[in-house]
């Protein structure tokens, strides 16, 4: 938000071959000055010299040369600057170059021009590119009626094409587009009004696009930053827990409420750490930063700080989004692949294609089962857990997505929308899994007296619960009871992926029905892990013993225990509590 620097718009020029894009833009560049000095006169020459006629296309291909003997290359873009702001033209040399770059984040269009050529009407990639601009959830869109000259700027052949776009353009949804009639090689109606089209009232080009809005200026929207890391100092011999990331949107102060999404939990920030920097009092999007909190959270990367008193973004596990397919193998549905937005990681599935057109042909086609390589399609997607985001309308990093299959960035895609339908894909798989199984002559209650006690299913999360939950089965056990310690091993993130969280639960089921006490540990649980686990073993309660005494899960049968006790104090500590809920009678330690 420097107010010294100026404003910067991307703007995106498409169109059929030979409508005249490269006319639009050499001539944008020359009608505001913004070409380097003596350029156009070394056109003109160049074009004399060769016996060809000048054309303002030919600019580009000139520019393009000159800046490839410099040691900056970036061919794929032009520049152009009016009194309001600095465009920056992207180029857009085929489809799949296009929207790869669109879709990657590697270019980003704010708004599209559309070039038509009026004498040669309507053609298949003007129908195909408007399509695409819609479908990459750009909305400001102008469609200029090129070479009016060749149809003696007749008011009825411009008509006739406005209307026909404008009936295009309403079937896929996107309205408020303006229509210019345009003749860019002499000029008219670009930089300045068209003598020779009196009966259009509108505005130029140039006066269009100063007219478009900026969507970007994220400081004045809600405050959004993806949690990168969390550091933590025990250097002063404190515990100072650093949350840090680059602010995405709005601003913060010390002192402001925070909620993380999608676990919800919150806090207030305590102060605003800067790598090198002063101390800041309030901090605003675009900066890389760290806050200190006044409670002890345990958070996971990839969680979104946010202001408690501003509008949250979404958190759910189902999102419509459309998509741009790079991988090698095609995207099918009900495979397990990672989605990667802003700092999260989450596993996604494919729930459905809505639509999807083959880029490179631009061919549509209904009804598909797959996303084949270059294909763009409209879907509905499902993590296997909540995860923050925004419609990529809203905060663009937070709406924008890469899919990764196995090791490969394999395609990209904007979400348009959170998805309402709730039969998730695990609830589905939930209830496909509910084989019906025979059992024996004996009953819960029989178990019960022979054992000296009730199943249990008890879930031990926490850095030491590897150490309490043996420390528990083993007092248990020597003490007669039936009691068994299954935990997976961690990897050195701890984390537990939806797969274990699937079969411990699916054990549980097994264990708890045999009148056994089954105990487990998680180093690192999430209150979604939580809430499967408890679907899984559905109806038995799970008994959660959470050993981190910064821990601050609601479960219901959640009881925190202070983790300086030593493992075996803990575990006796359990069974009180157990035998406190009348699990277990006859057991005294
Ligand atoms: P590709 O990049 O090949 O897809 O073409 P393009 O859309 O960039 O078109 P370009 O600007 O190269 O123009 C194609 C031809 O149309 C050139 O010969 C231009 O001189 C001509 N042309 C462009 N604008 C106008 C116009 O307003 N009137 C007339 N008569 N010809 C035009
Ligand atoms: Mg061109």
């Amino acid at each position: 938000m420097n107010k010294n620097l100026r404003e910067q718009m991307n703007i995106v020029v498409v169109g059929h071959v030979d409508h005249g894009k490269s006319t639009v833009i050499g001539r944008l560049l020359a009608d505001t000055g913004s070409l380097p000095k003596g350029k156009l006169d070394q056109v003109r020459v160049t074009c004399e010299r060769n016996a060809r006629p000048f054309e303002y296309a030919f600019l580009l291909d000139a520019l393009k040369d000159e800046q490839a003997q410099g040691i900056t290359i970036d061919t794929a873009r032009c520049f152009f600057k009016t009194k309001k702001r600095d465009y920056i033209i992207i180029d857009a040399p085929g489809h799949v170059e296009f929207l790869k770059n669109m879709i990657s984040g590697a270019a980003r269009a704010e708004a599209a021009l559309l070039v038509i050529d009026a004498h040669e009407g309507i053609q298949e990639n003007s129908k195909r590119h408007g399509y695409l601009i819609s479908m990459l959830g750009i909305h400001q869109l102008i469609v200029l009626v090129n070479k009016m000259d060749l149809v003696n700027y007749d008011w009825s052949v411009f008509d006739s094409v406005t209307t026909q776009y404008r009936n295009f353009l309403d079937n896929l949804g996107v309205s408020s587009v303006s229509f210019i009639p345009l003749s860019a090689r002499n000029g008219e109606n670009l930089a300045k009004k068209s003598d020779a089209m009196k009966w259009y009232t509108g505005k130029t080009v140039l006066e269009h696009i100063d007219a478009f809005n900026k969507q970007d200026d994220d400081y004045a929207k809600p405050f959004r930053m993806p949690v990168q890391d969390i550091y933590k100092f025990t250097a002063a011999g404190d515990d100072r827990r650093i949350i840090a990331g680059t602010i995405e949107s709005g601003q913060i102060s010390i002192g402001d409420h925070v909620t993380f999404m999608p676990s919800g939990k919150k806090s207030t920030i305590v102060s605003i750490e800067g790598f090198n920097s002063p101390v800041k009092q309030t901090i605003h999007n675009g900066y890389a930063t760290g806050f200190i909190l006044k409670d002890e959270l345990y958070l996971q990367r990839g969680e979104v700080m946010c202001r408690s008193d501003e509008r949250p973004p979404y958190s759910a596990t189902r999102f419509r989004a459309n998509i741009f397919w790079m991988g090698r193998k095609p995207m099918v549905q009900n495979q397990k692949y990672k989605l990667k937005i802003a700092a999260a990681r989450v596993p996604v599935r494919l729930v459905s294609i809505i639509t999807s057109i083959d880029a490179a042909e631009l061919t549509s086609v209904h009804g598909k089962k797959q996303i084949e390589r270059h294909d763009v399609a409209e879907c509905i997607f499902e993590t296997t857990k909540p995860f923050a985001f925004c419609n990529i309308d809203d905060i663009h990093s937070l709406g924008r997505f890469v899919i990764v299959d196995g090791y490969d960035i394999a395609g990209g895609g904007i979400i348009t929308g959170i998805d309402q339908d709730q039969t998730s894909l695990s609830n589905k798989q939930l209830q496909k899994s509910e084989i019906d199984w025979d059992t024996g002559l004996i009953t819960e209650q029989d178990r019960q007296k022979i054992y000296g006690h009730k199943s249990r299913f008890i879930v031990i999360t926490g850095k030491k619960s590897v150490q309490v939950a043996k420390s528990l089965e083993y007092q248990l056990f020597t003490h007669k009871k039936v009691a068994y310690y299954l935990g997976p091993v961690f990897d050195e993130r701890d984390a537990t992926d939806e797969t274990t969280i699937h079969k411990l639960g699916e054990f549980a089921r097994i264990f708890i029905d045999a009148g056994i006490i089954f105990i487990t540990s998680l180093k690192r649980v999430d209150e979604s892990e939580l809430n499967l686990l408890s679907k899984l073993t559905a109806p038995f309660n799970f008994f959660h013993v959470s050993i981190e005494n910064y821990e601050d899960m609601n479960t219901k049968d959640t009881i925190i225990l202070n983790g300086i006790v030593e493992h075996e104090k803990l575990s006796e500590m359990i069974i009180h509590e157990l035998k406190r809920q009348g699990d277990i009678s006859d057991f005294s330690i």
